[in-house]
C-alpha cells in the first residue's frame, strides 16, 4: 500500500473532468501537485479550488501534451527544483467518433498526438528519473472502454487507447523491480466536458441525440477519481469503472461468438443513431 500524502504527483488534463476530480481527490489526500493542461482558465480554476481547501499545488502550468519540447522543458524544471516525481497521472485526452471514410488526416493526427504521444511524452520525460531515484512510485494512464473493446465509430481513438493498455502492461512488469506500480484506467461513460467537445462526424441532430444519450448514462468524474486514488494506493493494474464493461470484457475473453453478436448489434445501433453527414 502506497500512501499518497506527500507524494509529488503530476497530472495532465487537470483543467476539467476526470483530471480535475483526480487533482481534487489526490490533493485532499495530501499529495504535492503538479498540474498541467492546455486550457489555462480551467487550470487556474482547478488550482484555486484546490488551494482554497488548503492543499498544496507546487506548480500549475499550461502544457500541450503533444508538444515534446514543452514536456522536456517542464521535466527539466521540475527535476531541478523538486527532484523526481513519485506519481505520474496521464489523463489528458480528446475523442473522435467517425466512420473511417469521413476522417481528415488532421483528425487522425490530433487524436494520436494527444492520446498516445501525450502519455508517451509523460512516461519518457519522467519515468527514467523515477527509476534512477530508486524510491518507487506509480504511473497511471487513463485509457477507455475503447482500450479493451472495439467500440464502433472509434477507429483512431480505440487504437490509441488500446496502445495505452499494451504499454501499461509492459511497464507493469518492467517497473516492478523498481517498486513502481502501474495502473491503466478504463472508464465507461463519464459526465465531463468531453461529452460536448468530442468531434462527431455526423449531422447535428444525430450529434445532439448521441451527446444526450451519453450523458444520461454517464457516471460522475468524482467516482472515477476515487477509483484512481485507490488504484495508486493499492497498485491495482486494470481499473474498469462499470459492471457492464467488466461483463462485456469477460465475454470477449471467454465466449467470443457472443461478443461478436453484441458488437454487431452495437455497431448497428450506433450506425442508426449517428447519421453520416453526406446522407442528410
Ligand atoms: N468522459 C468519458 O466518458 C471518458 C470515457 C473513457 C475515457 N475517457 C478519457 O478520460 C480522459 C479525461 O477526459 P475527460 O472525460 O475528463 O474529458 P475533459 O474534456 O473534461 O478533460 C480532458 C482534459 O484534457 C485537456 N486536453 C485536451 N487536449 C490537450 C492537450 N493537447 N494537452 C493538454 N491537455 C489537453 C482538456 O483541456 C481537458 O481539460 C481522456 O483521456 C479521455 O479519453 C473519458
Amino acid at each position: 500500500m502506497m500512501e499518497i500524502g506527500g507524494r509529488k504527483t503530476l497530472i495532465t488534463g487537470a483543467a476539467s473532468g476526470i483530471g480535475r476530480a483526480t487533482a481534487m481527490k489526490i490533493g485532499g489526500l495530501g499529495a504535492r501537485l503538479f498540474l498541467t493542461d492546455i486550457d489555462a482558465d480551467g487550470l487556474e480554476e482547478t488550482r484555486r479550488a484546490i488551494e482554497e481547501r488548503g492543499c498544496e499545488v507546487c506548480l500549475a502550468r499550461v502544457l500541450d501534451v503533444s508538444d515534446y519540447e514543452a514536456f522536456v522543458a517542464l521535466a527539466d524544471e521540475i527535476h531541478s527544483e523538486y527532484g523526481p516525481l513519485d506519481v505520474l497521472a496521464n489523463i489528458a485526452g480528446v475523442s473522435l467518433f467517425s466512420q473511417v471514410e469521413d476522417m481528415t488526416h488532421d483528425q487522425w493526427e490530433r487524436v494520436v498526438n494527444v492520446n498516445l504521444w501525450g502519455p508517451y511524452h509523460g512516461i519518457e520525460c519522467f519515468v527514467p528519473e523515477m527509476v534512477r531515484a530508486g524510491r518507487g512510485g506509480h504511473v497511471l494512464s487513463v485509457s477507455s472502454t475503447a482500450g479493451i473493446i472495439g467500440l464502433p465509430w472509434h477507429v483512431v481513438y480505440a487504437g490509441t487507447k488500446h496502445a495505452l493498455v499494451g504499454s501499461s502492461e509492459v511497464l507493469r512488469f518492467d517497473l516492478r523491480k523498481h517498486n513502481i506500480g502501474v495502473s491503466v484506467v478504463l472508464p465507461g461513460a463519464v459526465n465531463t466536458r468531453i461529452v460536448q467537445t468530442t468531434v462527431i462526424n455526423a449531422d447535428e441532430d444525430a450529434c445532439r441525440r448521441s451527446r444526450d444519450l451519453f450523458s444520461r448514462h454517464a457516471m460522475q468524474p468524482e467516482k472515477v477519481a476515487d477509483l484512481i486514488a485507490d488504484a495508486i494506493e493499492r497498485n491495482r493494474f486494470m481499473v474498469i469503472t462499470s459492471a457492464d464493461i467488466k461483463l462485456l470484457y469477460l465475454l470477449k475473453r471467454t465466449f467470443p461468438p457472443a461478443y461478436r453478436l453484441v458488437m454487431r448489434f452495437m455497431t448497428w445501433a450506433m450506425d442508426r443513431t449517428l447519421t453520416r453527414k453526406e446522407f442528410t
